[in-house]
């Protein structure tokens, strides 16, 4: 028995030895140790020993037990290493291969100019409120002193839902909704969409962008309207810029003027983008009329304000030369990946 289990040895230390898989060192394991392996069936077998030779027998095949598991948990540790190793190699990284590029979107120009706007206010201490697109014709018209025959309030100038509801026609009534129940100081400016039952051509869309602009306080005058638009302005189209009010008329404001800033292609001159006129028209303003401060709560006697509406599409037409207001809604990404 003695010499079976240095056989048994030999031959397992030299299986083991040889295994070039984590699979050939299992099935070692198993001849050998295993439930039904040769040394199991030799230490099944000692019962029937004298204790003198169960005792030998004993010890040689517990030591040769204690050096086939060393080998194998030492074997298995190499196979493992290699195993790796072989990935490691095999799985190399190359870190100098260019990267997949990412298809990247953009902003849409009306965006980017609508957020040079807010940046703009925001930097002279303004705060953006929204409206909504879907609102009462009281906010539209009847609160903005828009009198019962005021042609805008036309079935063929303005989307009705019902007779008191309608589709947003300007962003002024966000002025009665930042005023009502509210007491100034008020600073505020609201972009959003408005609509308006206009043919599509180059320079008309029935749904297009404003920026509503609203300040209320004790003792504001024209010159505050002024010096905020003149600052704006400046900001926007560069320190050369200089801006011309014309009288105009407006239910909501009383003095009301169209605001020009002159042409920054040709600084006043006169070209091409502005028709030779040196002035490009952006923007309707005026002092809030006192029926409306009044209309939302706010007496007229104790507090003045000044509103202005601009339009977000004309604006980027001017900056970024844009002949065609169409352009910005066909959504054709040979015009659109230009900005
Ligand atoms: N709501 C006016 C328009 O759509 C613009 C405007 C706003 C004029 C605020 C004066 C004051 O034309």
């Amino acid at each position: 028995m003695k010499e079976e289990l240095k056989r048994i040895s030999a031959e397992a230390l030299s299986e083991i030895a040889g295994a070039s898989s984590e699979a050939e060192l299992e099935a070692a394991r198993v001849k050998y140790s295993g439930k039904k392996g040769q040394l199991t069936a030799i230490l099944r077998g000692m019962g029937a020993l004298e204790p003198e030779a169960r005792r030998e027998v004993g010890e040689l095949a517990n030591a040769v037990r204690g050096e086939l598991e060393a080998a194998i948990a030492d074997k298995a540790a190499t196979l493992k290493r290699a195993a790796l190793e072989a990935r490691l190699a095999s799985e190399k990284l190359d870190v100098t291969l260019p990267g997949r590029e990412k298809a990247c979107g953009r902003l849409h120009p009306l965006h980017t100019v609508e957020n040079r706007i807010r940046e703009i206010f925001i930097g002279m201490g303004f705060t953006v409120v929204e409206g909504p697109e879907i609102e009462s014709a009281y906010n539209n018209f009847d609160a903005l002193n828009a009198p019962a025959d005021h042609p805008s309030r036309d079935f063929q100038d303005t989307f009705y839902i019902d007779e008191t509801t309608l589709l947003r026609t300007q962003t002024s009534p966000v002025q009665i909704r930042a005023m009502t129940g509210k007491t100034p100081p008020i600073r505020v400016i609201s972009p959003g969409r408005v609509y308006r039952s206009d043919d599509v051509d180059a320079t008309h869309s029935p749904m297009f962008h404003q920026v509503e602009g609203l300040v209320v306080d004790k003792g504001i005058t024209m010159a505050d309207l002024k010096g905020t638009l003149d600052l704006f302005a400046r900001s926007l189209f560069g320190e050369e810029t200089r801006t011309r009010f014309r009288p105009h008329n407006f239910p909501f404001t009383e003095p009301s003027a169209e605001v020009d800033v002159s042409c920054f292609v040709c600084g006043g001159k006169g070209c091409r983008l502005c028709k030779g006129e040196g002035w490009i028209e952006i923007l309707g303003a005026g002092m809030v009329h006192p029926n409306v401060l009044a209309s939302c709560g706010i007496d007229p006697e104790v507090y003045s304000g000044f509103a202005f509406g601009m339009g977000i599409e004309r604006v980027a037409m001017r900056r970024y030369n844009i002949n065609d207001m169409r352009l910005f809604f066909e959504n054709d990404v040979r015009f659109l990946s230009q900005f």
